[in-house]
């Protein structure tokens, strides 16, 4: 058997044309969608994540405003930007991309972004509405991971669910996400980490995998039950080249499985953009 693959730049392309359609409709009434960008220093994948973010703003209508802070910027700097994005109106949401330099705070910086300007939904204001099942602007790879399996028509309602990483950005929110009693949702969720024992046995009990951990090849088939839907959410690089938490082999034992490229990747970036039209959709009320 071989998994079929769960194609993000498909169901991504099918986002994004909603964007369009809703940022056109909100640029009909007079306001033009705009999303902000923060970089400090010269992290190379983090460059070129923020590159392909501004150009997929381009792509469906929403103006990007960008400022690359150096690595040497003093916190204050940091802070004096954020609370900068925070006042101006052209911006409706924004992110700054993590990981921050050593040396800053992460989540200060994070806890200063104004709750509804939070495109990541990782203010701790919105993490904690998530945790309190009453969701406002989800986090994007979660919501993405979400959207993408939807799409293929599999639900979460009831099954096992095995998250490998408990990290801000992807497997913390995400077993908040997937445990909510919501139709799609209602997952039985696990969350496993580096210090789990016996790892292998309990991937290998799940429905879905889902890795996000950023080892390349964490996840491979003999941990796999068969037929089970395996998701790679973890990103690492070898040089230039991506690569997948998942190893090449379990695509041999899973019915479902994201591509090395063009997997989570796409969804998530589709599902920044959702969260930036919706913030302008609620600056602007809706209609
Ligand atoms: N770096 C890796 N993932 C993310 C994310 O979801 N948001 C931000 N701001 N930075 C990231």
């Amino acid at each position: 058997m071989e998994a079929e693959l769960l194609d993000g730049n498909l169901i991504a392309s099918r986002i994004k044309e909603q964007v369009r359609e809703r940022a056109l409709h909100l640029r009909s009434r007079g306001a033009t969608v705009g999303l902000g960008t923060i970089l400090v220093g010269d992290d190379g994948p983090s460059a070129r994540y923020v590159e392909m973010k501004r150009a997929d703003c381009a792509e469906v209508g929403i103006e990007s405003f960008h400022t690359h802070l150096p690595a040497s910027a003093s916190e204050q700097e940091l802070a004096d930007l954020v609370q900068s994005y925070n006042a101006d109106s052209r911006i409706h949401s924004y992110l700054v991309q993590l990981p921050l330099p050593p040396g800053h705070d992460e989540d200060g910086i994070l806890t200063l972004v104004k709750p509804e300007k939070d495109v990541d939904g990782l203010h701790p204001m919105n993490l904690g509405y998530l945790a309190m099942s009453r969701p406002r602007v989800l986090p994007c790879t979660p919501a993405g991971i979400v959207e993408l399996l939807r799409a293929y028509g599999i639900g979460f309602d009831g099954k096992h669910v095995v998250i490998l990483g408990r990290g801000l950005t992807i497997g913390r929110p995400l077993a908040l996400l997937l445990a909510l009693n919501r139709p799609g949702l209602n997952a039985a969720v696990t969350v496993v980490h580096s210090r789990t024992r016996d790892l292998a046995a309990i991937v290998k009990s799940a429905d879905i995998v889902i890795s996000a951990t950023g080892a390349p090849g964490i996840v491979t088939a003999s941990m796999v039950k068969r037929g089970a839907v395996v998701v790679g959410a973890g990103t690492s690089f070898a040089g230039r080249k991506l690569l997948s938490d998942l190893a090449d082999d379990v695509a041999e034992v899973a019915s479902w499985v994201t591509p090395r490229i063009g997997g989570v990747g796409p969804m998530t970036r589709a599902m920044l953009l959702l969260n930036a039209v919706m913030a302008a959709e609620a600056v602007a009320g809706a209609g």
